[in-house]
């Protein structure tokens, strides 16, 4: 992160604008809005900017910027928006010398700060920026968002605003506050406001505020969340809106930090992953943390890559909140064999070379794979094997062994969907030395079937 985002009450702060152009007109009018006191120096202004000349907030100052003036005032930070570049570089450089913020219209790398586009509802505010790297892109980022935060946010935000002193005082504790204003802005209070009826919506609020009872146990909740084999995109709408509710989150090593990243900021985050042959928390303690912190009253989030219910142990995690009987909810994800297979231009199944696909372990157990060879080996049948990465050698020998053929197309895919996807493709008897050689990095996905030779065609994915 480049620019930390901040926002900075500029009621009766001292700032100085040197311009009195098209750029300067922007920049005062948001200096204006908020409530600055605006020393502006230029030699000419635009007719816009006269308007302003009877503000008592604003002071023009007809003549060519001097150095002398940094001295003169105490401001809070500099504006350099004349069309001189360098004039512009040198406000820059005394600002510098005197320790006082400046930014240069345009001039990204010489600014202390840059101005995010701005999309207001009321006393909501969203500030998008690209760091400087594209206003453009900003502005059509903001766009975007308008019109998902219709207008009416600023009447909520208002109301919720009048209220939440009351509420504070009400509530002793800092966390039933939080519970409390999270479920009315998750109740019909939301579309009462959004829909025109204020009046009801406020006494909406005062009845719950009312009979809201801090002291009532909040029933804690377990949500069992596919996160998908790694790109984020590749979310559900809802594991999302869980991922951002939950109040602790045990997540797996296969979850991509991107997606992490994604989940609730102030959310306890507990790594509980494995990884091969080395089980950092026993499932079983898995398990009984699940209840645990549901049992405290917490929204546990327990986030799974791919499927929790492929090869993910999501039916154990959830057979002992049964027997312990905590509410929970399950959300599927994306699973590996789906992702890694669409983004390599794979189809699983295809009219002319597969009509069944099976998924299957190659996970070894005592050193062994014990599997019914015969049955995966079926005429147009597509094989994915998770975990199989260590037992390839083993998987493709006896796949040969059981009579598959050993020119049958395979690839291993490699991190999946991730910008480190990388995809093997060869046959099954030359696919152990590819990998002795080439040595991808786990987690892989092991792809055999004839629908492999469609690659060629219909690769679409490039990773970086
Ligand atoms: C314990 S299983 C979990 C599977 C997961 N529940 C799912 O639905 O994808 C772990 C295996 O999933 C596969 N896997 C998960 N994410 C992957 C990815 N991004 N690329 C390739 N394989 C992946 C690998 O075979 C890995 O060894």
């Amino acid at each position: 992160m480049k620019y930390f985002p901040l926002n900075i009450e500029l009621n009766k702060k001292l700032i100085l604008l040197v311009g009195g152009g098209e750029v300067a007109e922007r920049k005062l009018d948001l200096l204006v809005k908020a409530k600055a006191q605006v020393i502006i120096m230029s030699p000419t202004f635009t007719d816009y900017l006269q308007t302003f000349s009877k503000r008592a907030e604003l002071t023009f100052v007809d003549s060519e910027y001097k150095t002398s003036i940094l001295d003169e005032y105490k401001f809070s930070f500099v504006i350099a928006a004349t069309n001189n570049e360098d004039l512009n570089k040198k406000i820059a450089k005394d600002a510098n010398e005197k320790n006082i913020l400046v930014n240069v219209v345009d001039r990204p790398e010489i600014c202390d700060f840059i101005f995010p586009s701005i999309l207001e509802r009321g006393p909501v505010t969203v500030s998008v920026s690209t760091g400087g790297a594209s206003p453009v892109l900003a502005r059509m980022l903001r766009t975007k968002l308008e019109t998902s935060i219709p207008g009416g946010y600023g009447k909520l935000a208002k109301i919720v605003s009048d209220n939440r002193v009351v509420v504070r005082k009400k509530f002793k504790n800092f966390k039933s506050n939080r519970i409390f204003w999270e479920e009315i802005l998750n109740s019909k209070f939301v579309d009462l406001v959004l829909s025109g009826q204020e009046g009801a919506a406020e006494k909406f609020l005062e009845k719950e505020i009312e009979n809201f009872d801090e002291n009532k146990k909040s029933e804690g909740e377990v949500y069992l969340v596919g996160a998908g084999p790694g790109d984020p995109d590749l979310l559900t709408f809802r594991a999302l809106r869980l991922m951002q509710q939950a109040d602790i989150v045990l997540y797996d090593r296969l979850v991509h930090p991107d997606i992490i990243e994604l989940v609730r900021r102030d959310a306890q985050k507990i790594y509980v992953g494995k990884k091969r042959d080395q089980h950092t928390v026993r499932q079983d303690e898995i398990n009984q943390l699940l209840v645990k912190y549901a049992k405290e009253g917490n929204r546990v989030l327990r986030l799974k890559g791919g499927d929790p219910f492929i090869f993910g142990r999501g039916g154990e995690e959830i057979e002992t909140l049964l027997d312990q009987n905590v509410t929970f909810q399950v959300v599927p994800g994306i699973t590996s064999a789906s992702g890694c297979s669409t983004y390599s231009g794979i189809p699983l199944t295809h009219r002319d070379y597969a009509q069944s696909c099976i998924f299957v372990t190659g996970h070894l157990k005592d050193g062994k794979l014990d599997l019914n060879w015969e049955k995966l080996i079926q005429p147009n049948q597509t094989i994915v094997f998770y975990m199989g990465l260590v037992s390839i050698k083993i998987i493709c020998n006896k796949l040969i062994e059981y009579g598959l053929d050993k020119n049958t197309y395979c690839a291993l895919v490699q991190q999946g969907t991730t910008q480190n996807q990388k995809v093997f493709a060869t046959t099954i008897s030359l696919m152990p030395d590819m990998v002795e050689k080439e040595k991808p990095e786990p987690p892989t996905i092991f792809i055999i079937g004839n629908v492999v030779k469609l690659r060629e065609k219909l690769n679409w994915f490039s990773a970086d």
